[in-house]
């Protein structure tokens, strides 16, 4: 009763920002990411019948607290799918920082979800595999698949049609990612407690929602015509207006830092010196720039020479899940 899976972190081109139930992670809205092979996760779960709780380890470190219930509160709907009751040890491990905005959610509980439905037993496909791992974070359904995917808000009550499709696969197309890293410490309001505090206090939560049909159906045009400016500009603007939600909440809250602002301006400066290139940022301080790979070089450079940047991570597009 023990499996590994591997699962890649995604960057969200349309956010997902807002639950319509907390409890069963349903969202107010539909987000369309692209898996990133340069951030992942590798977890192996073990259930035994010695163990009298569940444990879980980090990095090689025993986790406590809160991360630890999200886990065992996790183990606790596989347990129910599978109907046995038995705990078990897990065994993680982050190739992304984990909680700074790099999206260690979606790659953590997408490893997760696999390795531990396999180990117990469960023959899932992958919208039954990606409904499940909604229920751990739920930008992780979305790293069930390479490449393009949507997740699909769903309406039912249930939350039985809400999961994540593929939209296209990982060699569709070559566009890369560039995470400029700041900072890569955990940060102070986690993305459940912001996007809580958004829906629940934001004059301008209701503009975002309203805005996102259009960002979809633009986005998906762009992929499929493969337009880069135009899947560029509108997953920039579709950050600026999830980011501006945060200013607008009580008490207001940013995720951003003075060099977020810094690079932002760069990355637009570097379109008017005909550099393609456009901004997206998750819950974080934490940039990733979207470039075509003839630009890679100059893309690298630039990024590197802005005050405050300690590092450059380029990505590709990645793969779905794995099973090691
Ligand atoms: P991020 O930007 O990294 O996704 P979140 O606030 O969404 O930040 O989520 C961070 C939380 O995700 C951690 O505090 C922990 O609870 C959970 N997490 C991160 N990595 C893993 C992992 N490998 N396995 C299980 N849970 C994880
Ligand atoms: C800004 O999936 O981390 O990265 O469902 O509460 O675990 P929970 O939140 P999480 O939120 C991600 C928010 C985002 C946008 C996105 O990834 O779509
Ligand atoms: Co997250």
């Amino acid at each position: 009763m023990k499996a590994t899976a591997r699962a890649h972190t995604n960057i969200a081109l349309i956010k997902y920002w807002g639950k319509r139930d907390e409890e069963l992670i349903l969202p107010t809205n539909n987000s369309l990411s692209l898996t990133l092979d340069g951030f992942y996760t590798t977890t192996t779960v073990e259930f035994r019948n010695d163990l009298t709780n569940d444990i879980f380890y980090l990095d090689n470190q025993c986790i406590s607290g809160i991360p630890y219930q999200r886990v065992t509160q996790f183990l606790d709907l596989i347990r129910q799918l599978a109907g046995k009751h038995i705990f078990a040890e897990v065994r993680s491990t982050n190739h992304v920082p984990t909680a700074a905005g790099f999206a260690s959610s979606a790659s953590g509980f997408a490893a997760l979800a696999a390795a531990g439905s396999k180990a117990i037993g469960l023959s899932l496909n992958d919208k039954a595999l990606s409904r499940l791992t909604r229920r751990g974070s739920g930008s992780a359904c979305r790293s069930i698949y390479g490449g393009f995917a949507e997740w699909q808000k769903g309406e039912k009550k249930d939350g039985s049609d809400s999961f994540a499709v593929p939209i296209k696969p990982q060699d569709y197309w070559d566009i890369r990612v560039a995470a400029v890293v700041l900072h890569a410490d955990e940060k102070k309001v986690s993305s459940r407690v912001g996007m809580k505090r958004t829906v629940d206090t934001s004059p301008f939560f209701k503009g975002w929602v309203d805005s996102i049909p259009q960002d979809l159906e633009q986005i998906k045009a762009g992929i499929s015509e493969r337009d880069f400016e135009k899947v560029g500009s509108v997953a920039e603007a579709n950050c600026l207006k999830m980011h501006a939600t945060t200013l607008g909440a009580n008490p207001p809250f940013t995720y951003w830092y003075d060099t977020t602002f810094t690079v932002m301006q760069h990355v637009q400066k570097l379109r008017d010196k005909k550099i393609p290139a456009y901004f997206t940022i998750d819950a974080g301080p934490n940039v990733k720039v979207l470039y075509l790979p003839e630009n890679e070089a100059d893309i690298k450079r630039e990024l590197e020479s802005i005050p405050g940047v300690r590092d450059v991570i380029l990505s590709k597009a990645g793969q779905g899940i794995t099973y090691l």
